[in-house]
């Protein structure tokens, strides 16, 4: 196992429960873990999926607990998994911690999802806290449009003094973001990357700045990038090279890994758009001046 990047800002590379055995108990602010689902996702050749759905429960049953130890007393724990696997997750934690919302992360997908049953469009995540009396909460810095209010700016006739509507709220539970496609500049080579903006929502509700977040199955290194951005410290622990080679340069951590030069991998509508570049220089080149050429 190794330990890379700062103090404030630290990526451990090696396997999640040995990572979170060896951190102090009581010590985190947040954390945000989204495991492996047991679906058989290819995470760089590594196919995850377990002997029996038994044996998958047992292995999250560990970090699930090792997650609870580690947080702060007054701190908070948002958790995935697959849809199938969830209702195991909720009876589980229910009695170790407060699951204070079960949140829907729905997005729209053009693509066939299924012909013969109803296609998966969301992901399920549980808002847990250790202490449902203590906990941070920042509902300013998440408010939303309330369309009654903002959009069709109705009055309430039924308070003493009419009143409008407000224009802004909470989120409810129901999280409509979109999913992190190929051509959007976030992207990163990973099968299951999670949106900068679901982890924008959950770290400024749930973190201040100078506090410390922590995800354990980091990929492509969001929450860490996230966290970054909003002045927060963070510790991400990843078992993948790969993966932990996109933190490093994700995060400005380092720009060498093994001897590697760490670079953003070109995609091929980028390639395109370099071929065309270069095929107009070269026109240039040889003429002096620009020919327009259909590429
Ligand atoms: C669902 S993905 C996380 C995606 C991440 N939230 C993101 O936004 O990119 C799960 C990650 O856990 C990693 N992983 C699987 N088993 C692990 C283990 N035992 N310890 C640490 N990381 C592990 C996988 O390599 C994969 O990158």
């Amino acid at each position: 196992m190794d330990i890379l990047g700062s103090e404030q800002h630290k990526i451990i590379h090696g396997d999640a429960l040995e990572a979170l055995r060896m951190l102090p108990d009581n010590s985190v602010d947040l954390i945000f873990a989204d495991p492996p689902y047991n679906i058989g996702k290819n995470f760089n050749g590594h196919i995850e999926k377990w002997k029996t759905e038994d044996a998958y429960l047992e292995w999250c049953y560990v970090w699930l607990d090792l997650c609870i130890q580690k947080l702060k007393p007054d701190g908070s724990f948002y958790v995935m998994t697959a849809t199938q696997f969830m209702p195991f997750f909720d009876i589980y934690l229910r009695n170790k911690i407060d699951i204070l919302s079960r949140l829907v992360w729905y997005y729209d997908s053009s693509g066939v999802q299924a012909k013969k049953y109803y296609g998966s469009m969301y992901e399920p995540i549980l808002f847990c806290v250790k202490d449902k009396n203590k906990y941070t909460f920042n509902t300013d810095d998440i408010l939303v449009e309330a369309k009654t209010g903002a959009k069709r700016k109705l009055i309430d006739y039924r308070k003493s003094v009419p009143t409008v509507y407000n224009s802004e709220k909470v989120p409810g539970n129901v999280w409509e973001f979109a999913r992190v496609r190929y051509r959007m500049d976030e992207y990163e080579n990973h099968p299951t990357q999670k949106p900068i903006a679901l982890l924008e929502r959950i770290i400024k509700a749930s973190s201040n700045e100078g506090d410390l977040v922590m995800d354990p199955f980091s990929g492509t290194f969001t929450t860490c990038f996230v966290a970054k951005e909003l002045g927060r410290n963070f510790i991400g622990i990843e078992l993948q090279d790969e993966y932990v080679k996109i933190g490093l340069r994700r995060l400005q951590l380092a720009k060498e890994f093994k001897g590697e030069k760490l670079q953003k991998e070109i995609r091929t509508f980028e390639t395109e758009k370099l071929a065309a570049a270069n095929t107009l220089q070269l026109f240039e080149g040889s003429n002096g001046k620009y020919i327009h050429s259909k590429h």
